[in-house]
């Protein structure tokens, strides 16, 4: 299946295992990947069950894994050479998914273990706060990997000065030492504001991201033009953004009451949506 030039991208609603089969091979240099984290319980509110999805696997961690790998396999399949996945999962699988996706990407793909921290409600008097979740970062083919360093923040250094270009420097012993003016390169830990029950962007997904992550998810591996997959795309979180930076989507999720809500956030943006698959399930 193609997508025709004059869309902004595609939306399906259905098992994305049997739709991603359907793809031909090196279409997308981003893939985003947002699956259930392996929490065992049905996640979302009762009062809006239509959202809601459920993450029980009856054959526990073995039942997950069976679940996940032949898509993550699929997903490197449909990444283009200079592609890159990134895999968001929290403490109860990280480690096992590590050790899947250097069996199926090669241990020297791996780019990043990335910590997404925040800060939210809820608290164990038994042990730390647990306040990240991990993206898992691999390149299809590492060094031919799209790669645009970000930056933000502030400098550690304090009692800068600045020349009269407007440029931030130290003096050192060996000169000036010149500091970017757009902040220092971004690392592998990435301080974001989880998103609050009220906050102006939500859509209704039960665990959805706010859209700084995939800002800098999409700015940092795609370019222009790019085309960025989310084959768990919940409230379309992924192609509201990658359409808002000029990149085409793919997106998909099984739950078509999503994939409705998908539609309207795009539709709010004025992005066209292409030929939609036929729709299966709910
Ligand atoms: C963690 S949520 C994604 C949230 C999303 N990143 C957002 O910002 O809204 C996971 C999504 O995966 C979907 N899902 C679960 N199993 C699926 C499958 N086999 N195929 C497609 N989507 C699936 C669920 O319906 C749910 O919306």
């Amino acid at each position: 299946m193609t997508v025709d030039s004059t869309s902004s991208g595609t939306l399906h609603c259905g098992d994305n295992l049997a739709w991603m089969r359907t793809l031909p091979d090196g279409g997308c240099d981003l893939i985003y990947a947002d699956p259930p984290f392996l929490t065992g319980r049905v996640q979302g509110r009762a009062q809006r069950p239509e959202t809601q999805f459920d993450d029980r696997w009856s054959g526990g961690l073995d039942e997950y894994l069976a679940f996940l790998t032949p898509r993550l396999e699929q997903m490197r399949r449909l990444l283009s050479d200079r592609g890159s996945l990134y895999v968001h999962l929290d403490w109860r699988t990280a480690h096992h998914m590590r050790l899947v996706l250097d069996g199926l990407f090669g241990a020297n793909a791996f780019l990043n273990e990335i910590i997404w921290s925040y800060r939210s409600g809820g608290r164990s008097g038994s042990w730390f706060a647990r306040k990240h979740d991990t993206i898992l970062l691999y390149a299809r083919q590492p060094g031919c990997h799209i790669f645009h360093q970000q930056r933000g923040g502030t400098y550690r250094t304090d009692g800068l000065r600045v020349d009269p270009k407007g440029r931030p420097y130290k003096n050192t012993t060996h000169g000036r030492l010149y500091f970017h003016p757009d902040g220092p390169a971004v690392t592998d830990v990435w301080e974001i504001p989880i998103l609050s029950t009220v906050a102006r962007e939500r859509r209704g997904s039960p665990s959805q991201k706010p859209e700084a992550l995939l800002e800098r998810i999409i700015a940092a591996s795609s370019d222009p033009g790019s085309t960025v997959g989310d084959f768990f795309c919940g409230s379309g979180t992924t192609p509201a953004v990658a359409a808002r930076l000029g990149r085409r989507f793919l997106a998909c999720d099984s739950n078509c009451a999503m994939v409705e809500i998908t539609r309207r956030r795009l539709a709010e943006l004025g992005v066209e949506v292409g030929e939609e698959s036929e729709r299966v399930g709910s």
